[in-house]
């Protein structure tokens, strides 16, 4: 219990405990009882929801979705299987995987109407403007959508086609921006796969897989899959608050996901690293200039791919990227002078009294468009991948708000603007 007074009230709020210790006080009688609303620029202190589906301990860097540990989940599991746990709450029998795996793999064709939309976006369009707006026009050919109240029959199904399309839309967006032929789906590949066969294919050549990136590309996604209520979910929930449906809702996640202070951050990373090889390589004087850039505010500049709003310590997902982009890079004997310039970069920062007191330490975008950069994944189309990977959370987090009815998302303001006036003539204004 936690007592408030404001002048000659007070009031009592009810104490919230997480099932993991977390703890917060329900403000929600706050404004009826006192008159008085909170103030939270970033939400930085505002939990918006319960939910069941993913926990972070940003002190500890723990990450886990449904309970279980991130990295046994990357270890171990599928990117399909982590979807069904995400959304439905359960690792899947061998059943019910089977049968989710052929819905979701049965849905990856897009109306061919939707082809066309590909010849109406310039070429070098942003994939990630090309995804979010095509997620969006997906409602126009399944309307049913449109109807909130869907049976839990009808409700899957979006949740598969939604699954399903994006890969598809995500592939076909890049090879139109190179102007290749699209690449239809093969149903006989799993996610990943069938993912890299779109992108990579040719019409003209068998598509030979590496399973070295096909299990990379698998583990990054199951990376990105979930991460409580970030920029992007929290928009997936603002607007699905609403009764939107979910391609809607999907389509705006995407849409906040691009920003380079979320998801958008894999490719800035690879285009900082880009500027500082230009400027002089991974020597100490160039990388030393370049950190002195980023802790000046007036430079506009930060060091992308460091630092977290939640994590104070370190970011379970880059460690587990590190790893997998040191295997791909041995496997595949990549070598990539941003690699070199990535690793003294952190290694300066992490030394760095700045960084230490600010307690800014990698991300998981520092490495992953590193990783992506090796697999063959072309820099504009890291966000996508970021987006795709996010699909799951992004659903299940949609699917717990609808099913437990939550109310529609309206924010409050304090106003600060002029006080009432009298509307002057337009001859009368000087
Ligand atoms: N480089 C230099 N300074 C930084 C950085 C950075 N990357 N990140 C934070 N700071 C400084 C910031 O200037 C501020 O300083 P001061 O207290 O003196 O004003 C302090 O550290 C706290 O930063 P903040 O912006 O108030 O913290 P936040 O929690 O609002 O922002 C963040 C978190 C991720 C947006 C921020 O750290 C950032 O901009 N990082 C670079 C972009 C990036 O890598 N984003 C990907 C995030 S992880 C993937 C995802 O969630 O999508």
């Amino acid at each position: 219990m936690a007592e408030i007074k404001l002048n000659s009230t007070s009031i009592t709020l009810k104490e919230i405990t997480g099932t993991e210790g977390e703890k917060a006080f329900d403000i929600g009688s706050l404004r009826n009882e006192t008159g008085y609303v909170t103030l939270d620029y970033g939400l930085k202190n505002t939990a918006v929801t319960k939910s069941e589906i993913t926990f972070l301990d940003g002190e500890e860097g723990v990450l886990r979705y449904r309970g279980y540990p991130i990295e046994q989940l990357a270890e171990q599991a599928s990117f399909m299987e982590v979807a069904y746990l995400l959304i439905y709450g359960e690792l899947p029998t061998s059943e019910q995987y089977e049968e989710f795996e052929h819905s979701v793999t049965t849905h990856t064709l897009i109306h061919e109407d939707m082809k066309k939309f590909f010849e109406g976006y310039p070429q070098r369009a942003h994939p990630m403007g090309v995804l979010g707006s095509m997620i969006g026009a997906l409602s126009s050919f399944y309307p049913d959508v449109l109807n909130p109240d869907q049976s839990q029959k009808d409700m899957d199904r979006t949740i598969h086609r939604l699954l399903a399309k994006s890969a598809t839309i995500a592939a076909w967006s890049y090879k139109n921006s190179i102007g290749h032929p699209v690449m239809y789906p093969q149903n006989r590949l799993d996610y990943s796969a069938n993912l890299l066969y779109m992108m990579f294919g040719m019409p003209t050549e068998e598509y030979e897989l590496n399973d070295k990136t096909v299990s990379a590309l698998n583990k990054l996604l199951i990376l990105h899959a979930d991460h409580e209520q970030n920029c992007s979910t929290s928009t997936v929930r603002v607007v699905g608050s609403s009764q939107a449906n979910l391609y809607a809702a999907a389509s705006a996640g995407v849409m906040a996901l691009w920003g380079p202070l979320h998801g958008g951050a894999n490719q800035a990373v690879i285009e900082m690293l880009q500027q500082i090889y230009d400027d002089g390589g991974a020597s100490k004087q160039n990388v030393d200039k370049w950190l002195d850039r980023f802790k000046d505010k007036e430079s506009g500049q930060r060091l992308m791919g460091f630092g977290h709003r939640v994590y104070k310590n370190f970011d379970p997902r880059a460690t587990i990227i590190k790893k997998a982009a040191d295997d791909v890079f041995e496997d595949l004997k990549v070598n990539d002078p941003l690699l070199d310039i990535a690793k003294q970069l952190e290694e300066f920062a992490l030394n760095d009294d700045y960084f230490i007191e600010k307690k800014l330490y990698p991300n998981v975008d520092y490495y992953s468009g590193l990783l992506y950069r090796a697999m063959g994944i072309p820099t504009e189309m890291f966000t996508v991948m970021f987006a795709l990977g996010r699909m799951p959370g992004w659903i299940a987090n949609w699917k717990e708000m609808t099913e437990e009815k939550q109310p529609i998302t309206r924010p409050r303001q304090i106003y600060t603007g002029k006080n009432r006036r009298e509307f002057i003539e337009m001859e009368d204004r000087n």
